[in-house]
């Protein structure tokens, strides 16, 4: 149990050091959130019922720093001290980070201390965007030059035709997204030049630009459609529709319901703290390689389905329910294991209703109220309703997530099911690139690298398997 009112102290053996442990302790400026009497720093008492040994580590923010640990040993000179075991790092802090709060059991989402309500009712994404990486709101003149300068850079090398139409016609949109993401890399070599901060820039400012470029050239060779050219007289989003839309009209004109919603679905999706493809993004390029390439990994890790992929699994699984009146058995092979999981229900942070669900449930309405009901939306409020009452879910804090009906939404406005996750990916860059920049910034960051407890044989002698070389 965490103590107050004591004097922090490094873990060291108190039996075996006379003296005050080498390491100091860990200070810091932000409050910690366990109440600790001002000026007095906190710490963790431990008794090692191995050596008898007591130590005291440092508990700064809630947290004790996991290589005080390793200073936890016994007298074999073999062991190298205690570490924190943590398979998906269910209780790690890998960062401290400004960007994005999350209080899973109040269900409160902020962007840099901003309401995920009030930047979803009020701002741009491009706002958002800005707000993510500089941790305040841009002014009119810097927000005008990030849009002049993110609408400047949106056309991409004319040898990502080649690249795009080297594809075959049904590969996945975000496969194609993450190799052409990370393609990027091979446009600019300069962007390795990481510590540069003018280098830094043009490459969030590429990716910003160029992702939905990339999304959209995607899409019409999936359709066999003629590449659509960015139009810089458009907005971010209306641009990114007309791209994907845009036919035979001299100007394409988006439908501004369906053009909000996108804005809106953006930014919702536009941080997370650290989940598993912001994690990715971080640890690739916690090795100081391009932001191209660290992108690309948060890319593939995104496609996954229990992460950006439940998206698209929501509106399959919707699709095999098939009606209204399957779904009580349908819940039940979730509940016994055979059906798989309610794609669209439970979030690792989030332990009562997904905050961002809420508004893009609301979104729906509006959507539905232009081009009518999804035919599918029955099947999904059928499914919650009876998700929302049964124990097996309420006692597993299982609620619906942000993924469980942005896919009617999508469907609606007639994005193909594949293309869904790639909705989530342009969102999701801002908070890749801040996230990225942050780490590289960030003085305590390392290459990050792990540990392992070994359970593999220990040493063995070798004796090949293969039946003996025929020698003539
Ligand atoms: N349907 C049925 N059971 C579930 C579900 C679900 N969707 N999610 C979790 N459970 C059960 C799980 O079987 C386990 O039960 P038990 O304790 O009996 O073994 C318990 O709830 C805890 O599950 P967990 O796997 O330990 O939870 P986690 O925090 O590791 O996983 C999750 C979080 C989001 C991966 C998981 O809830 C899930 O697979 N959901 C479906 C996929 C999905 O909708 N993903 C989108 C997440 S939100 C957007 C994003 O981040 O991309």
């Amino acid at each position: 149990m965490p103590k107050t009112g004591t004097t922090a102290r490094p873990a060291v053996p108190k039996k075996k050091t006379a003296k005050p442990a080498a390491a100091a302790p860990v200070t810091t400026s932000a409050k910690p959130p366990a109440a600790a009497p001002a000026g007095k720093a906190s710490a963790l008492e431990i008794k090692d019922t191995r050596t008898s040994n007591t130590y005291s580590v440092p508990v700064s923010e809630g947290a004790i720093r996991a290589t005080e640990l390793k200073k936890i040993k016994t007298d074999d000179p073999g062991d190298s001290g205690l570490m924190s075991y943590d398979p998906a790092f269910l209780n790690t802090a890998s960062c401290r980070s400004a960007i994005t709060y999350i209080d899973g059991d109040k269900g409160i989402l902020r962007y840099r201390g901003y309401p995920i309500e009030q930047l979803a009712e009020n701002a741009t994404f491009l706002e958002v965007a800005w707000l993510l990486r500089h941790g305040e709101l841009p002014n009119q003149q810097e927000y005008d030059r990030f849009v002049h300068e993110i609408t400047f850079h949106t056309y991409v090398h004319e040898n990502f035709r080649k690249f795009l139409e080297g594809f075959r016609y049904d590969a996945h949109p975000m496969a194609m997204l993450n190799s052409s993401i990370a393609g990027l890399a091979s446009f600019y070599p300069s962007a390795r030049n990481i510590f540069d901060e003018t280098e830094r820039n043009i490459s969030i400012i590429r990716l910003l630009a160029k992702t939905p470029t990339i999304a959209a050239f995607s899409y019409r060779h999936v359709k066999g459609l003629p590449f659509v050219y960015p139009d810089n007289r458009l907005s971010y989003v209306e641009n990114f529709l007309s791209m994907v839309a845009r036919m035979s009209e001299s100007k394409y004109e988006a439908n501004p319901v369906f053009a909000r919603a996108l804005e809106i679905l953006f930014i919702l999706h536009a941080d997370h703290e650290q989940n598993c493809s912001t994690n990715a993004v971080r640890a690739v390029g916690s090795s100081h390689v391009d932001p191209f390439s660290a992108v690309s990994a948060g890319v593939a890790a995104l496609f996954g389905p229990l992460h950006g992929g439940a998206n698209e699994q929501v509106l399959r699984m919707i699709n095999e329910i098939g009606s209204v009146k399957n779904v009580p058995k349908f819940i039940e092979t979730v509940k016994s294991g055979e059906g798989g999981r309610l794609m669209g229900f439970g979030h690792r942070v989030y332990k009562s209703y997904d905050p961002r669900a809420k508004i893009v449930k609301k979104l729906a309405d509006e959507v539905f109220k232009v081009v009518g009901v999804d035919k599918d939306l029955e099947i999904a409020l059928e499914l919650e309703r009876i998700a929302l009452s049964d124990d097996y879910f309420t006692s597993r804090k299982l609620y619906p997530n942000v993924d469980f009906y942005t896919g009617l939404i999508y469907r609606s406005m007639a994005f193909p099911t594949d293309f869904f996750t790639v909705l989530f990916a342009i969102g999701r860059m801002p908070g890749w690139l801040a996230q990225w920049e942050e780490m590289l910034l960030d003085k305590e960051q390392k290459i990050a690298r792990p540990r392992q407890i070994y359970i593999g044989p220990a040493e063995r002698p070798y004796r090949s398997r293969l039946k003996p070389k025929q020698t003539l």
